[in-house]
């Protein structure tokens, strides 16, 4: 039988302390006290010694296994009026609704871009700024799809327009990327992107003439929303190197 969903294969020996703290349980400090309190064991047998170099997949922390000891990737269903920001005073935002050990974590897990506050759905997270910097870089055309309604009708004309890499954005001297749109509905459509520029739907609409009322993106590169509900999470395997 696999493992679970965030437990991998992890045969690198890391000490104690530094594990509990990368994966945001305690700090470093706080991990003797951890220790002396019975709450880490190393195959069934408590532990006590903080510089102990082991196999992750060997600790159990109260019991349960350490969450994703080689980095952490979760999807999150954002719900609407929720700020993507760890800025301390921006509320609310999404990191509220988040395992407080997540933001622990060090690194600290962090969306793979953003969403504007009223806007729902995908978020992947992760700890991995490697898997960031990919997943954002204009240079990989990650895809990304929304399902968005607008404020009036929609004209077949925009298809192609969308579609011609030439649709100006409003403020930005670089037309968009090739984008796909799929009319839905009388107000309502799918639109899939391979950029990630600020407000860019909206934007895309808006200089058509049409408003987004509402914004919900149900793709982003490989990950799926799926039947994930609003504010909730699912952590997902980390992906091959
Ligand atoms: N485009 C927007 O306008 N807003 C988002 O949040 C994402 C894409």
């Amino acid at each position: 039988m696999g493992l679970p969903y965030g437990v991998s294969v992890s045969p690198r020996p890391r000490r104690l302390d530094h594990l509990l703290s990368a994966c945001g349980y305690c700090s470093r400090s706080d991990a003797r006290l951890w220790l002396h309190g019975g709450r880490v064991t190393v195959d069934g047998k408590p532990t006590t010694d903080p510089d102990q170099r082991v196999d992750p997949n060997r600790v159990r922390i109260d019991g349960e296994p350490v969450e994703s000891p080689d980095g952490i990737v979760a999807l999150f269903n954002k719900p609407p009026g929720r700020v993507c920001t760890h800025e301390e005073g921006t509320t609310p935002n999404i990191y509220q609704l988040l395992p407080e050990r997540w933001t622990a974590r060090n690194p600290a897990i962090a969306s793979v871009g953003r969403l504007d506050k009223d806007a729902t759905g995908l978020l992947v997270m992760t700890d991995q700024g490697d898997l960031i910097h990919k997943w954002t870089s204009p240079r990989h055309h990650v895809p990304r799809v929304y399902e968005v309604t607008v404020d009036k009708p929609l004209d077949p004309a925009l298809v192609p327009q969308f579609a011609s890499g030439e649709l100006p954005l409003p403020g930005d001297p670089d037309p968009c990327r090739p984008a796909k749109l799929e009319i839905t509905g009388d107000c309502t459509a799918r639109v899939e992107l391979t950029e990630g520029r600020y407000h860019q739907v909206k934007r895309m609409f808006a200089g058509q003439g049409w408003q987004v009322l509402s914004l919900h993106r149900v793709r982003f590169g490989e990950f799926e929303i799926g039947d994930l509900a609003p504010g909730a999470w699912r952590i997902v395997p980390l992906p091959p190197e």
